[in-house]
C-alpha cells in the first residue's frame, strides 16, 4: 500500500498536523510499544544515522527517551547541552550552533530552547529534519504525542472524552500542544487553574475555562495536571505554593470527584505537594509512569516517520 499521508520533513508542532498525521503516529508508536512489551528492543531502521540533541533547558524524560528511541533504533546519538559545555557561552548565536552541528552530517537534529519560536527560525535554514523537543511556553509536540498514546491506550479512542487540564496553564507548552491534539482528535476540554495563570486567549482554542477544581475534575475521563513553570514567569502569580496545593492541587479530597475509571496524567518533574499529593501521584488513576514508557515508543516513531522509512510495507 503507498503511503496516502502527506511526507513531513519537521515536527514543530502539534497545530500544524493533520488528524491522519497524528493518526500515523500514534499507530506507529503503538507498534513499538508492542514490540518493546513482547522483548524486542533493536529495530535496525537507522542504522549509521546520528542523532544529534541540542538542549538550551534542563531534561530527564525528552532527553533520556531520544537517546533510548535513536540507539534502539540502531542510530548513534550525540548530546549537546548549550551551557558552558558548549560554545554557546562564548555567544555563538541559535543559527550557528545549529548551522555547525549540520557541518558535521548528523541525520536529525532535536532542539529544546527556551525562547518560543526558536525551531521555526532554523526551519528553512537546515536540511536535516528537525524536532522540537519543547520551545518556551508554544509547543512540546512529543510530549502530546506520547499522552495521546496513553490515553488511547486507557479507553480505546480520544473522540468524545472529557479531558481536565489543571495549572499553569498560561506558561505551558505541554498545554498548548495538548489542546491542539485533542481538539483535533474530538475531545471536550476543559482547562482550570487561578485566575492568574489561566490566559483569556485559551478560549479561542476551542476550549471551556473554570477556576473552580472540583468542578473541573467532576466527570472528567482524564485529568491532566501541570507543574507550575516559575522559570516562565516574571512576576509572582500566586501568593504561595501552600495555598495553591490546598486550592488547586490534585489532593484527595478533589481527586475524589473522579470518576472511578478516570485516569491522572503529568507531564513531570513533579512537583509533589505542590501541584499533586504523593499519594494521588501513586494511587490508583495514575498513570504518570505510563506516560515515560510511552515517550519511548513515540519518539521511535518520529524517527522512523521523519526518516522517510516505510514502515507501513515493512511492518505489515
Ligand atoms: N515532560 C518533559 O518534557 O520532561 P523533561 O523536562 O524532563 O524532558
Amino acid at each position: 500500500m503507498g503511503r496516502i499521508i502527506e511526507p513531513l520533513k519537521h515536527l514543530i508542532t502539534i497545530e500544524d498536523l493533520t488528524k491522519d498525521q497524528i493518526l500515523e503516529f500514534l499507530k506507529l508508536g503503538k507498534f513499538f510499544k508492542d514490540k518493546i512489551q513482547s522483548g524486542t528492543k533493536r529495530f535496525p531502521i537507522l542504522n549509521g544515522k546520528t542523532v544529534v540533541a541540542l538542549f538550551y533547558e534542563a531534561s530527564t524524560r525528552t532527553r533520556g527517551s531520544f537517546e533510548i528511541a535513536a540507539k534502539q533504533l540502531g542510530a548513534d546519538f550525540v548530546f549537546m547541552s548549550a551551557d558552558a559545555s558548549t560554545s554557546v557561552s562564548k555567544g555563538e548565536s541559535l543559527l550557528d550552533t545549529a548551522k555547525n552541528l549540520e557541518a558535521m552530517n548528523p541525520d536529525f537534529l532535536v532542539l529544546r530552547h527556551s525562547c518560543s519560536g526558536a525551531p521555526q527560525q532554523l526551519v528553512n535554514r537546515v536540511k536535516i529534519p528537525l524536532i522540537n523537543a519543547g520551545d518556551g511556553f508554544h509547543e512540546h509536540p512529543t510530549q502530546a504525542l506520547l499522552d495521546a498514546l496513553t490515553i488511547q491506550e486507557q479507553f480505546g479512542t480520544i473522540k468524545g472524552l472529557n479531558i481536565t487540564i489543571i495549572g499553569d496553564i498560561a506558561h505551558s507548552r505541554v498545554a498548548r500542544s495538548n489542546i491542539h491534539l485533542l481538539k483535533k482528535m474530538g475531545a471536550k476540554v476543559t482547562v482550570s487553574g487561578p485566575a492568574t495563570l489561566l490566559p483569556p486567549e485559551v478560549e479561542s482554542m476551542g476550549v471551556a475555562s473554570t477556576t473552580n477544581i472540583e468542578k473541573a475534575v467532576s466527570g472528567a475521563d482524564v485529568v491532566m495536571m501541570l507543574r507550575i513553570q516559575f522559570e516562565r514567569q516574571n512576576a509572582k502569580q500566586i501568593p504561595s505554593t501552600s495555598e495553591y496545593f490546598r486550592f488547586y492541587g490534585l489532593h484527595e479530597k478533589n481527586a475524589s470527584h473522579l470518576n472511578q475509571n478516570s485516569i491522572i496524567m503529568h507531564p513531570g518533574p513533579l512537583n509533589r505537594g505542590v501541584e499533586i499529593s504523593p499519594e494521588v501521584a501513586d494511587g490508583e488513576h495514575s498513570v504518570i509512569l505510563n506516560q515515560v514508557t510511552n515517550g519511548v515508543a513515540i519518539r521511535m516513531a518520529v524517527l522512523t516517520i521523519l526518516s522517510g522509512y516505510n514502515w507501513e510495507k515493512n511492518f505489515s
